[in-house]
């Protein structure tokens, strides 16, 4: 029998939860045409949401997501979109080569077929910048007989390619495009504060902001019985309770919760849940100790330990501040500027929940 729980890769299908009002909203807004932003905390589901939609698409519309992490230069992301539309829209070699000339005015390619038979463009000759700007024509060259829907996945990492100059290249180009529609999704803090709700950023309110939530406690619920059920085991409704209260409807934490419960074997119950819990944390273990080891401030991590320990209650008050010896309510801004900036805190929390688990653990005396 196998694991019916999987976490850290996109989900859709049968390991695909609920998220119904989600996928009809955002459904019928890129088929209308309406660019998203999709954001959330880390882990809430938004690739799996973004593929399960896709998939549900059928024929309806032509849809590519574009993972900007994947690309590590100018040049990586230009490849990255210009082949994944190119796949998603042609499969014979000898069509794809007919026409593809056509849509790149300024730049040569050549067509060809990897070695798992997936057809792809090459360009001949690249000059950076005209090459990433042809890469973004691609889609509303292309589109016309079908809908086009392009998403962004990870988008805030475009910054981290050229800056706010390829912001201001992207929107140029695709505030022109008719029939291609556009969904960009990452972080919350990046998406909101920092590129669409700026001002003083190309892409300020582009679309309509989409924040996505928790799952609800009763769809998750249903989820995790029925998956044990069908398996042939039982999970006492306690252990039921402990996943649910531990995630918050964060859907990572449920199926990593799960997976590692199940393979534990037999029926499942708090005990077994809380060496899953064990057995996840030291398994993500190392990863957390490099990260420690990197927070070089004696002070920043005293404020972790006191975030770990008070998790929903830590405030910045006076009470606190005394208690975990933090100084002062300015050192103690400074210090969480800096945590959120490396991405381990949002929102006075620590983001991993697991994470924050492992401090408890190992960093408090
Ligand atoms: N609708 C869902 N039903 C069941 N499990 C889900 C669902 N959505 C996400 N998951 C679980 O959560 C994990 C993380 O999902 P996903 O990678 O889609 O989230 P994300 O928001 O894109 O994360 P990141 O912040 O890393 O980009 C998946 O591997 C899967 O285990
Ligand atoms: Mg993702």
């Amino acid at each position: 029998m196998e694991n019916p729980f999987v976490y850290g890769r996109i989900v859709t299908g049968k390991h695909f939860v609920d998220r119904e009002g989600e996928i009809r909203e955002l459904k019928s807004d890129l088929l209308s045409g309406q660019h998203v932003i999709l954001y959330s905390p880390r882990k809430m589901g938004k690739s799996s949401l973004i593929e399960e939609i896709f998939r549900r698409m059928g024929n309806r519309a032509v849809c590519v997501r574009i993972n900007v992490q994947n690309a590590s230069t100018k040049e990586g992301l230009a490849r990255l979109i210009i082949n994944e539309i190119v796949r998603k829209s042609y499969t014979s070699l000898e069509k794809l080569a007919r026409e593809v000339r056509e849509f790149f005015s300024r730049i040569s390619v050549r067509a060809f077929v990897d070695g798992e038979g997936r057809v792809g463009v090459e360009p001949v000759f690249r000059e950076k910048r005209e090459l990433l700007e042809e890469a973004l024509e691609l889609p509303e060259r292309m589109g016309g007989r079908r809908k086009l829907i392009v998403a962004f996945d990870e988008f805030q990492e475009v910054e981290r390619l050229d800056g706010i100059e390829m912001e201001r290249m992207m929107r140029a180009v695709m505030e022109k495009h008719r029939k291609v529609t556009y969904l960009f999704s990452g972080s919350e803090r990046h998406l909101i504060s920092l590129i669409f709700e700026n001002r003083e950023r190309p892409f300020y309110r582009f679309g309509k902001m989409m924040r996505l939530g928790p799952i609800g406690r009763e769809e998750l619920e249903e989820f995790v019985v029925g998956r044990f059920r069908e398996t042939g085991r039982k999970i006492e409704e306690e252990a039921v309770d402990f996943i649910l209260d531990f995630s918050e409807g964060v859907p990572f934490y449920v199926q990593a919760l799960c997976h590692e419960a199940w393979n534990i074997g037999g029926d499942v119950d708090t005990v077994k849940v809380r060496r899953a819990m064990e057995n996840l944390i030291s398994s993500f273990g190392s990863g957390y100790d490099l990260i420690w080891r990197s927070i070089k401030s004696e002070y920043q991590r005293r404020l972790l330990v006191a975030m770990a320990v008070e998790d929903r209650s830590f405030a910045p008050k006076m009470e606190l501040i005394e208690k975990y010896g933090l100084k002062t309510a300015a050192h103690l801004k400074k210090a969480v500027d800096a945590l959120q900036e490396k991405g381990l805190i949002y929102q006075n929390r620590i983001e991993d929940f697991l994470f924050r688990e492992w401090i408890k653990l190992n960093k408090v005396a």
